[in-house]
Parts: structure tokens; sequence; C-alpha cells
């Protein structure tokens, strides 16, 4: 899996046995995930976050609810993706309602962050 990759979504065609997959570039044009109530939007975006991380997309996920950004780790961690040290140093995890850790004022560069996690 590597950063050009298209972007695995799923099978289509007779008994599923064609990939169906969009572009990079296709992306970076915007896109956005539309659905009823528990239709699979949040899973469909989990699927595609943790795609990009694979591959070394840089991705950002801003989520208010945390359940996506939990699921997402959970996902990660699932996949034996956390036994690369590096990897750990990859992904930053930033929760500003918790109290108990305090984010240091001098921690301008954002790397540092993934230090505070309570998920890592
Ligand atoms: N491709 C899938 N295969 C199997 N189960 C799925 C799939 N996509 C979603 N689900 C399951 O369907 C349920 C609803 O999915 P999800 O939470 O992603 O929906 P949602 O559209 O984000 O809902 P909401 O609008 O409430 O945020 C979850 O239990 C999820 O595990
Ligand atoms: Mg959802």
């Amino acid at each position: 899996m590597f950063i050009k990759d298209p972007v695995r979504l799923g099978r289509v065609g007779p008994l599923g046995l064609l990939p169906y997959s969009i572009p990079v570039g296709v992306r970076s044009t915007h896109m956005y995930v539309i659905g009823t109530t528990g239709q699979g939007k949040s899973k469909f975006l989990e699927s595609l976050i943790v795609e990009d991380i694979r591959a070394g997309r840089g991705c950002g996920l801003v989520d208010p609810h945390t359940d996506l950004a939990h699921d997402t780790l959970a996902h990660l961690l699932s996949i034996g993706f956390f036994r690369d040290p590096q990897a750990v140093e990859r992904v930053i995890y930033f929760d500003p309602t918790r109290t108990d850790f305090i984010i240091p004022s001098m921690c301008s560069n954002p790397h540092c962050l993934h230090t505070l996690s309570p998920c890592l």
C-alpha cells in the first residue's frame, strides 16, 4: 500500500469479484458522504482514514463526537499498526476536553502531542 495507490472502497460486479477503487487525485477535489442515520457513513470514513494512514497519506480527523476517532484508533490497534514504533510517532491524538492531561504551553510542535495521548 503506497501513497499514490487508489483508495480501495470495496468490490463490485458479478460475485463481487472486481475491486472498486477511486484514484487518490479524485479525493483531493473534495468529497462528501451523505446517508440516513445508521447507514454506515462513519464506518466508511473509518475505512478511508485507516487506508490513508496505512499508505502514509497525511490526513487529519476533527471529530466532535469522538466515536469515529476512537473507532479509528481501535481499528489501527486491531490490525497491529502500532506494533511499529515509528507508527506510534506518526499518529497524534489530541482531546482538548480531557482535564487529566495538560498540554504544556511550550509544546508548539504538534509532534510532541502524541506523548500526551491517553489512547496509545
Ligand atoms: N460495511 C459494513 N458492514 C457491516 N456493518 C456495517 C458496515 N457499515 C456500517 N456497519 C454497521 O452499521 C452500523 C451503523 O454504522 P455507522 O455508525 O457507520 O452509521 P452512520 O451512518 O455513521 O450512523 P449515524 O448517522 O448515526 O452517525 C454500525 O453498527 C456499523 O458497525
Ligand atoms: Mg456516524
